[in-house]
């Protein structure tokens, strides 16, 4: 007997590999900074608690339509319409259980063998896996560090394009690089969009965790990209909601209805009960996401000052998600490194830091001398946070 061939194609997450090791430290008796995994540790907001219990008891518990409850595809339609300037109906939107089930099937709906895919490197790691799993070309392209964080290199971007490349990943509100496209950056990428007629995977995980006023940019406003995009939505990280696994896929008709194909093949459909109580809430103004943005704020305000407080790490402040990603090139040098994972291993059993590096989200690049790891701040609070950076500024700096 023996297993499908294409499964050694299949990758991971490597970052829970991370998580495994933290446990086992922490179970034999060590204390824990856990500043590895994008988790969130708070609560889903009472109102949608409240909401979905209510729906539960209301016998909202057998199958539904396989797209979604048209409640919550109206809702989304008009909510993320609304925050992208471009008109949606329920008919663009099929729900999912999560975000991350939107890439495997957007490139079962549009990528064939052989294709070429550009993605995020470093980016997040499952893009990836399912190009190479579903026998598309993964063409990864890089990031420039400025001194106010990470841009796309768009030069080595159009230089990885040929006739064979036909998809465009993008991650705005970039996990793990918190990077966000200047306008003109996510111009750049609409005209090579449709110059080079791609479609475009724009995952919109972290579009709401944004900690400034002005309006997130999204590349669907862009003319001529509404038609060739497809938004990965996900309720996980706006709403605490990692755990209980509702998104949705959103971008033109023809493509969505073939998504919804792969819904009824798959998972049959999501939690209607869920559905329902998130229909009710998005709607409403007062949805509890406010309360944990300003939690999350206050962590990266005293994450970034505690790592800018280490001799050798100069870290600006992201505006988006819950992830930094310091260069600690100097830092590594300065202990006698050079080797991140055994820098990363060590800090670990010294400090009880527990983070990931620039390792888990994809491939180094041979030309690559930096040295960063990064750290999500969505799952520890202000207190060890605080104490974890010292320690860990202590460790390094003795
Ligand atoms: C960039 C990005 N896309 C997609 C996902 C998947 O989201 P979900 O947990 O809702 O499936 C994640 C989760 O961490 C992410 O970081």
């Amino acid at each position: 007997m023996i297993f499908n061939k294409k499964l050694n194609k299949l990758g991971t997450e490597t970052a829970f590999a991370v998580s495994s090791e933290s446990k086992l430290w922490e179970e034999k008796g060590n204390k824990i900074y856990p500043f590895h995994l994008g988790d969130i540790n708070m609560q889903t907001p009472k109102i949608i608690r409240d909401a979905t219990n209510r729906y539960m008891n209301d016998n909202k518990n057998g199958y539904c339509a396989s797209e979604g409850i048209t409640e919550l595809r109206q809702a989304l339609a008009y909510d993320v319409g609304l925050k992208r300037n471009v008109l949606y109906d329920m008919d663009n939107v099929v729900i999912q259980p999560g975000g991350k089930p939107t890439i495997w099937k957007f490139l079962a709906t549009v990528m064939n063998k052989g294709d070429e895919v550009l993605y995020p490197n470093p980016g997040y790691p499952i893009y990836e896996s399912q190009i190479r799993y579903q026998g598309g070309i993964p063409i990864p392209y890089g990031f420039n560090e400025t001194k106010s964080g990470f841009e796309i290199n768009l030069e080595m971007l159009s230089r990885c394009i040929t006739k064979n490349t036909t998809v465009l990943i993008y991650n705005n509100y970039q996990n793990p690089l918190s990077a966000s496209s200047s306008a003109s950056e996510m111009q750049a990428l609409a005209e090579l969009a449709i110059n080079n007629d791609l479609w475009v995977l724009s995952d919109d995980a972290y579009y709401e965790i944004r900690y400034t006023n002005d309006k997130a940019r999204s590349i669907v406003s862009i003319p001529g990209l509404r038609e060739r995009t497809v938004i990965l939505y996900t309720f996980s990280k706006r709403f605490a909601m990692t755990g209980w696994r509702i998104g949705a896929s959103i971008g033109p008709k023809k493509l969505i209805k073939q998504i919804a194909r792969f819904n009824i093949n798959d998972e049959s459909c999501t939690n209607h009960f869920i559905q329902h109580a998130l229909a009710d809430i998005i709607k409403n103004e007062n949805t509890g996401a406010e309360k944990i943005l300003d939690i999350l704020r206050k962590r990266r305000d005293i994450c970034v000052d505690g790592l800018n407080n280490i001799d050798g790490i100069n870290l600006p402040m992201p505006d988006s998600t819950f992830y930094l990603f310091p260069n600690v090139t100097k830092v590594m040098q300065n202990k006698g490194y050079s080797d991140l994972d055994q820098f990363r291993i060590d800090a670990m059993k010294a400090t009880g830091v527990s983070f990931c590096t620039r390792h888990h989200f994809g491939t180094v690049y041979n030309n690559e001398k930096d040295h960063y790891i990064r750290l999500a701040y969505s799952g520890i609070n202000e207190e060890d946070i605080s104490e974890g950076l010292k320690r860990f500024k202590d460790w390094i700096e003795n």
